[in-house]
């Protein structure tokens, strides 16, 4: 395996990329951003936009780019959390690269020599290891280098952390690995400068199990994750567009008593499900006089469309309730979302906006209704 130079944690040196065909004359930092493939060009737009020295370099992928930096890693990452970015749902900065040989004995060893070059874990402290694999062939797995990486670290006295919960709650550091046909990138850094939990949203996806009612569950469950949304359970749920009842389920889950709107009929256990009252009649047709607690609204409308039925019901949550939202952007994303926000922002405060892993063509919105 070829190995090319990589840096200890200061990684406002990249000239290692130039060791896998990238230039980096006057470039001071490297990034693999993911976003949604249908909103690749609003993606672009958005880290452009807080970045004008963003260069995209190389495609990896139809929702994964290698891009370049004039501004050193942490001043790019603090302001692109300032930011606060929708389309770009995760990113992993490049510390290391170099190719592979696509044999797992001797790979496996190389990328943990890799890592290590970078690594800097505290004995003791929380980590986790997260690989993608892109473009397959490779007679190994992700996990395979994962479960390698992993021990190796979890023999050095650190703690490998396999829950969701705690990367988002108590910030860990992350080892990234990413290997592109012959080519792998590494990375290290804490959860909360990657703009999520996870950098793969096939492994998202494929932890929600079986027994799902459908696949929006996870949807809800991702929401919640990454708005860092806890939620008590007490007292009364509203879900908009609540057919076939994956959201509705989850909040009955958490004790919530919840009113699930829908003329469409909710999966035939849910309708038998005491928690859940099925009033089966459009969002605009319901009369309501019960104070709510939590309002979650997956009708797949337009934004301006949500808006205003989001307004009409907001004098029955209570002040300071949350709302979870998704709004479609079939085009003008940007635009539709503007537009959404000057109506939401009579009710509500736009807590946060993210083109979540389970979203397609809309993204998810956290709301707060304003106390009066
Ligand atoms: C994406 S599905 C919702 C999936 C749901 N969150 C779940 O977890 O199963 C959208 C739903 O919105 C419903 N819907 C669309 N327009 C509506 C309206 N005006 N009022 C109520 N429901 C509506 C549709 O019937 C459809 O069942």
């Amino acid at each position: 395996m070829e190995k090319t130079e990589t840096k200890d944690s200061n990684i406002d040196d990249i000239s290692f990329l130039e060791g896998v065909g990238i230039e980096t004359n006057g470039k001071a930092s490297a990034y693999l951003v993911t976003f949604t493939p249908y909103f690749r060009n609003v993606a672009r737009r958005e880290i452009t936009d807080f970045d004008s020295s963003i260069k995209f370099e190389r495609p990896i992928s139809d929702s994964i780019a290698l891009v370049t930096s004039a501004k050193p890693n942490e001043e790019f990452i603090e302001e692109m959390k300032k930011e606060s970015p929708i389309f770009i749902k995760h990113i992993m900065p490049i510390m290391g690269a170099g190719e592979i040989e696509g044999i797992l004995d001797k790979d496996k060893v190389s990328l943990l020599e890799a890592v290590d070059q970078i690594a800097n874990i505290k004995t003791g402290s929380k980590f986790a290891v997260q690989c993608r694999v892109i473009s397959g062939g490779l007679p190994y797995s992700a996990k395979d280098i994962e479960v390698y990486v992993g021990e190796a670290y979890y023999n050095k006295g650190n703690i490998p952390s396999f829950s969701d919960r705690d990367i988002i709650n108590e910030d860990i550091d992350i080892i990234s690995i990413l290997v592109h046909g012959k080519t792998y990138y590494v990375g290290f850094s804490k959860s909360s400068d990657n703009l999520n939990f996870h950098s793969d949203e096939h492994r998202i996806r494929a932890r929600a199990g079986k027994r799902e009612i459908s696949r929006a569950e996870s949807k809800l469950i991702e929401a919640l994750s990454t708005f860092k949304v806890e939620l008590d359970g007490h007292g009364t749920a509203l879900d908009l567009g609540a057919a076939p009842g994956g959201w509705s389920k989850v909040l009955a889950d958490y004790g919530y008593k919840v009113l699930a709107v829908d003329p469409a009929a909710l999966h035939p256990d849910l309708e038998q499900d005491s928690r859940i009252i099925h009033m089966k009649s459009k969002a605009q047709d319901i009369q309501l006089d019960e104070p709510l607690d939590l309002i979650v609204n997956d009708m797949n409308m337009d934004p301006q469309e949500t808006g205003k039925i989001m307004n009409d019901i907001a004098h029955l949550l209570k002040d300071g309730g949350l709302a979870i939202v998704t709004l479609k952007l079939p085009d003008h994303a940007q635009r539709s979302i503007e537009e959404a926000v000057a109506i939401l922002e009579k009710e509500y405060e736009v807590v946060k906006i993210r083109s979540l892993f389970h979203n397609r063509q809309e993204v998810t919105a956290l709301l707060q209704r304003k106390t009066k």
